[in-house]
């Protein structure tokens, strides 16, 4: 029986690419979305790739959404944390419903799926997840508390979970990725973002597949050794 993942925000930007690179590895892929019918309904034609809807930052929803995964596909075995909101804005004009949607999905989302999938990876006694953290989770960025926070937790949230998983062949990692080209990244004003490519050494945005390529070392088999660790991708942007 081949092994199960779900890819949060799976349908749409690097997340779409996450699912088309562990469905390339292998696996029975499951996509999750939480708003766009019409882009998920093309991504399903179009891949063959079944995509669920659910709002990660919901705890019940996710519960209930990964029960039904479960249940049409088998345990699941691989979980990319991708699903991920901006609401940018400086501090003193952010408002606290921009902080706490941000928190809640990007964050809580991984708390929500981890509880909804640790539990069965480290009684099988393996697994694979997969935190898609940020740049400025590790550098901070200029109107992004928010974000930046957020992502910042999920660093945090990887290294204590990696701890807890690895006596039972669960590994947990992040990968860091920078700028890539994508929608979210489409919305930052022109002129800022001339600015932050002017910064990134490689010369250019990041392309989704290349961030999807490390998530799917980091879902195989060969990362068991893999755990806890960072993997940065962001064209020499920030380096530590
Ligand atoms: N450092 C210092 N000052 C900065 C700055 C920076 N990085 N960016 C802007 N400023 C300054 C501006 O120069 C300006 O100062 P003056 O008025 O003295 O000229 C002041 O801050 C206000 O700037 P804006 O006109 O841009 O202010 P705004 O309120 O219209 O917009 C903002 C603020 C929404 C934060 C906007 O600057 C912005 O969108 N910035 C980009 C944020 C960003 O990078 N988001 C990433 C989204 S993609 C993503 O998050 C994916 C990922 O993981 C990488």
């Amino acid at each position: 029986m081949t092994r199960v993942a779900i890819v949060t925000g799976g349908t749409r930007g690097i997340g779409e690419a996450i699912s088309l690179a562990l469905k390339d590895l292998g696996y029975t892929v499951a996509a999750n979305y939480a708003g766009n019918d019409e882009k998920a309904k093309a991504f399903t034609e179009a891949t063959g790739i079944a995509a669920y809807k659910w709002d990660v930052g919901d705890h019940e929803a996710t519960l209930a959404g990964v029960a039904q995964v479960e249940a049409d596909l088998g345990p699941v075995d691989v979980v990319v944390n991708n699903a991920g909101i901006t609401r940018d804005g400086v501090l003193h004009r952010m408002t606290f419903e921009n902080w706490n949607e941000v928190i809640r999905v990007n964050l809580g989302g991984c708390f929500n799926m981890a509880k909804a999938t640790f539990p069965g990876m480290r009684e099988r006694g393996w697994g694979r997840i997969v935190n898609i953290g940020s740049i400025n989770g590790q550098a901070g960025q200029y109107g992004q508390v928010n974000y930046a926070a957020a992502k910042s937790g999920i660093h945090g949230f990887t290294k204590a979970l990696a701890q807890e998983g690895a006596k039972f062949g669960v590994t947990v990692n992040a990968i860091a990725p920078g700028y890539i080209d994508t929608e979210m990244v489409a919305a930052v004003p022109a002129p800022v973002l001339e600015k932050i490519v002017a910064k990134i050494p490689v010369g250019r945005l990041g392309h989704a597949e290349e961030i999807a390529r490390g998530v799917a070392f980091l879902c195989s088999e060969d990362a068991g050794f893999v755990t806890g660790s960072t993997m940065s991708i962001n064209g020499g942007q920030h380096m530590y």
